[in-house]
């Protein structure tokens, strides 16, 4: 007998109320609206409040999810978050969430670095614990408050982010809706193109004291570029392959929110129509290893993903990391 079907049974996300326009940015750093939007897709991104936290927006995205998936926190055996921006080096915010929603101690609660794929490396793990049988329902988080390691002089990276949180429910499939697949890579020579270079144990304590760094995001954009989009456009193909599913046969793509031009060139890589993928970066920039889960719920929500549809999930990330996963509903 094979492993349970596993399903997506609810999504949820949250943002928070703060607006960072392309025009506020042009007040800090040496940029504009017409740089930005025209390189990006960008227009705004949302930014936490200062006392706000990654573990709460983590929390408030799971709470809409738990309500869309009819169970509560009760239900939950498993949670990951996956992030790139802890409440604290430790221990996990996957365990400050669970407190904050009252999940059971006999919850499992860890987090997972992937950066920008973080969301796609945390559903490939939970689909395996609960395909295991040994867990029931997980809570699959992709959290991040990126404004907290940004360089708001660098006008390189800091136009690019934004805050939010995304998190699906996942469990025993109800219907015909499934996980069918998930495809995970790194390529780790690429590491320190996209990377925050001190405050690690590379730095000890003392010597990042004394050296006065910021714990910052430094990228090598252009470079980068290049790279994603090769990278996710293997990673589409290598899964539809492997599923045997025409590239024309996908309802909705779910990518990875980075930049228009990148999901742009992808689009036409695939030979897919543009509308075909959904997109909302244009409000909430690149959110990391939020920005599936949180697209992923607007599209469900805006009814852009129906009962039957297949999607296809693809991110590339810092590490350089990149994944893909295919979804019915
Ligand atoms: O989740 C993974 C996250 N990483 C990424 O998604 C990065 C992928 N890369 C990109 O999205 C693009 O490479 C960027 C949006 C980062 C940059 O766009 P680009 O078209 O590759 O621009 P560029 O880096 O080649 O820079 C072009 C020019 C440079 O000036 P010079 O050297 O031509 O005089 C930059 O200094 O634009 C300048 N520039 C800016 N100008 C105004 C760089 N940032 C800005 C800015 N405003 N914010």
């Amino acid at each position: 007998m094979g492993s349970p079907a596993i399903a997506i049974l609810g999504t949820g996300s949250y943002a928070p109320e703060k607006i960072l326009s392309n025009g506020d940015l042009a007040k800090l750093v040496d940029t504009s609206d017409e740089w930005i939007f025209s390189r990006t897709g960008i227009r705004e991104r949302r930014i936490a409040a200062d006392n706000e936290t990654t573990s709460q927006m983590a929390a408030a995205a799971a709470r809409r999810a738990l309500a869309d998936a009819g169970l509560t926190a009760a239900d939950i055996d498993l949670i990951i978050v996956a992030t790139i921006t802890p409440d604290l080096p430790m221990p996990a915010t996957a365990c400050f969430v669970q407190d904050l929603l009252g999940v059971s101690t006999h919850a499992a609660c860890f987090d997972l670095n992937a950066a920008c794929s973080g969301f796609l490396y945390a559903l490939d793990t939970a689909w395996a614990m609960l395909g295991s049988g040994r867990y029931r329902h997980a809570l699959v988080i992709g959290a991040e408050k990126l404004s907290s390691v940004l360089d708001w002089k660098d006008r390189t990276t800091c136009v690019l982010f934004g805050d939010g949180a995304g998190a699906v429910v996942l469990g025993p499939a109800r219907g015909t809706a499934q996980i069918i697949g998930t495809k995970l890579y790194a390529e780790g020579a690429h590491a320190r193109l996209l990377c925050i270079p001190d405050g690690g144990s590379n730095t000890p304590a003392p010597v990042l004291d004394a050296l006065r760094t910021p714990r910052t995001i430094t990228m090598k954009g252009r470079e980068i570029f290049k790279i994603a989009v090769r990278e996710m456009e293997d990673a589409a193909r290598d899964i539809l392959e492997q599923h045997q599913v025409p590239a024309a046969r996908i309802d909705c793509v779910i990518p990875h929110q980075a930049n228009l031009r990148i999901i742009g060139a992808i689009a036409q890589y695939l030979e897919l129509p543009s509308d075909r993928f959904f997109v909302n970066l244009d409000r909430y920039g690149n959110t990391s290893a939020a920005s599936i889960p949180l697209a992923l719920d607007e599209a469900r929500r805006s009814g852009r993903i129906k009962t039957g549809d297949t999607t296809l999930f693809v991110a590339f990330g810092a590490g350089l990391t990149y994944g893909s996963a295919l979804v019915r509903w």
